[in-house]
């Protein structure tokens, strides 16, 4: 049994869900939110130990002011419903991104589920917002240069230590990244962390996916050989 520590989705396709059903793109978010629940605890029950969700890019401020607007009071919404049960749970929160840049109440329910779950050890539930993978990098960057100037870090630096500067620090690189959808894209996320990572594109919009489609996913991510840049059986 090959294990899947860390699983990262692309949930892609809430808009145009909606859409289809005749419905305001918005409601096709918070069906997607409500989704978040359901595979966070699907995920949790099959093993995973951090599933690492993208909400929202540092792109997606391009979207109409009304959608951007009511993406940024979906955390509240989120969170009103079901802190309590992932705090019964053991999940603990973590929030990846230029939180700083968000609106302040936006920031504020973001952290406030963060410090409300800092000591629990179960599945570690990371939600992306306002994060983009380049973006992480060149801070990380930038944060260890500042180090070499102040004399707190010098050049012989190496892939373990620059992770130490990356928003996951806390957590293993990624195992399997799965995007709804159908859409063939990384599009800016977890560039770094997804370097021996297993990818599958599920056609299934984020609102389709079911418990059921993560097991599938899961079955195929056993299919697959790693073998992390190595020679097979050696
Ligand atoms: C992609 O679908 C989805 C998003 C950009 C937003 C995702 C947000 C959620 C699922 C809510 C989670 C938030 C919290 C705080 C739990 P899309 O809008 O790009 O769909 P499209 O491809 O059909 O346009």
């Amino acid at each position: 049994m090959k294990e899947c520590k860390h699983l990262a989705i692309i949930m892609d396709c809430n808009g145009r869900w909606a859409k289809a059903q005749g419905k305001p793109r918005t409601a096709g978010h918070l069906v997607g939110a409500d989704n978040v629940r359901t595979i966070a605890i699907a995920a949790n029950e099959m093993g995973i130990k951090y599933l690492t969700l993208y909400a929202f890019s540092t792109e997606n401020w391009k979207r109409s002011q009304d959608e951007v607007g009511y993406i940024m009071k979906l955390p509240s919404i989120f969170f009103k419903k079901y802190m309590q049960e992932f705090l019964d749970r053991g999940f603990k929160m973590n929030i990846l991104g230029e939180l700083d840049k968000l609106p302040p109440a936006t920031h504020k329910v973001l952290q406030d589920a963060m410090d409300e779950s800092v000591n629990n050890t179960g599945l570690n539930l990371n939600i992306c917002m306002n994060y983009g993978s380049q973006r992480e990098i060149l801070l990380a960057a930038k944060h260890y240069a500042q180090d070499v100037l102040d004399g707190k870090a010098d050049l012989s630096l190496d892939e373990e230590g620059f992770e130490k500067y990356l928003m996951t620090k806390d957590f293993p690189p990624v195992d399997l990244l799965v995007r709804t959808s159908g859409e063939l894209r990384i599009s800016n996320y977890l560039l770094w962390q997804i370097a021996y990572a297993e990818l599958e594109f599920v056609p299934e919009s984020w609102p389709e996916f079911t418990p059921e489609v993560l097991k599938r996913c899961l079955d195929e991510y056993q299919n697959r050989d790693r073998r992390f840049g190595g020679v097979k059986n050696v």
